[in-house]
């Protein structure tokens, strides 16, 4: 898709990479729509980028709460073609802890609601929306990016939860694009590697130093703005279909 003067969604908007391609995608011409639990920062953002930008408070597991702000998102004086799909937590626990005890079940359940039904939630109805609009060059009519992890591949002692959710994100994408080839719109994931988010942020200095040093090349971590640019790198190229992008300086994490 090469004009960026479409509406847009992004889960997770208020924060970290959906932050950043929030920017990227107002920066290019997109009417934006957040989509956060985070209501001071969706709505500070929104604010600061003025314009067709606007907040709403969502909560991706819900039906009706992502309805409505796809229904915001598809209200706008242009269509409805971008979804960017970046809402997460993140949880670390043993399967078996070291006095044995199972792993609590709710946060797992928690994990595969917000990162794996949460995607999908948003990427149905937001696919739904773009199914209506006018298809462009080669009937394309939008683009879903979702954001998997590496962790989907080398998930780490403790991030059982975290990787299992993020395996359901690569397992959807191709599916996600076989079912949405007879509406035009395009899915890809991003399996970003360690990214300098707030997230990062609040470890100590020395401790991220660590985690850059074990990254091959480029030796830092990620920055949000290269995820933002993959993300719209995605969104221009309209023969990238049905794959997940490693986004990591070839780091491939260890057991621990
Ligand atoms: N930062 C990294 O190194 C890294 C690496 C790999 C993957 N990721 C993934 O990238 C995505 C963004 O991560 P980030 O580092 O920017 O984190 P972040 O915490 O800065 O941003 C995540 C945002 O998602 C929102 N959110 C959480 N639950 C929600 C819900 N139920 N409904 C709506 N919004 C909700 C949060 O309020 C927050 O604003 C996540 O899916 C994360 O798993 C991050």
């Amino acid at each position: 898709m090469k004009s960026f003067d479409v509406a847009a969604v992004v889960s997770g908007g208020a924060s970290g990479l959906g932050e950043a391609t929030t920017r990227e995608l107002v920066a290019r011409g997109a009417a934006v729509t957040i989509l956060d639990l985070q209501e001071d920062r969706g709505r500070a953002l929104a604010e600061e980028l003025g314009g067709h930008t606007t907040f709403v408070r969502t909560d991706v597991t819900d039906d009706a709460s992502t309805r409505a702000a796809i229904e915001e998102a598809t209200g706008k004086d242009r269509p409805l073609r971008i979804a960017v799909n970046c809402a997460g937590i993140g949880w670390a626990q043993r399967t078996v802890g070291r006095d044995n005890s199972p792993h609590d079940l709710d946060p797992f359940v928690k994990l595969v609601m917000v990162n794996l039904v949460g995607t999908f939630n948003v990427l149905r109805l937001a696919a739904a929306a773009m199914a209506e609009t006018e298809p462009l060059e080669d009937g394309e009519r939008g683009v879903v990016v979702n954001t998997a992890s590496i962790a989907a591949y080398d998930g780490q002692i403790g991030q059982i939860a975290y990787a299992a959710s993020k395996g359901g994100i690569v397992g959807l994408t191709l599916p996600a694009a076989r079912d949405l080839s007879n509406v035009g719109v395009r899915v890809c994931t991003i399996a970003p590697g360690l990214v300098d988010t707030p997230l990062l942020g609040s470890l100590p200095a020395e401790a991220r130093q660590a985690l850059a040093a074990g990254i091959p090349f480029p030796k830092r971590l990620g920055r949000p703005a290269d995820f933002a640019q993959l993300a719209l790198d995605v969104i221009e190229h309209g023969y990238l279909n049905g794959e997940v992008i490693r986004m990591d300086g070839a780091l491939r994490m260890a057991p621990r």
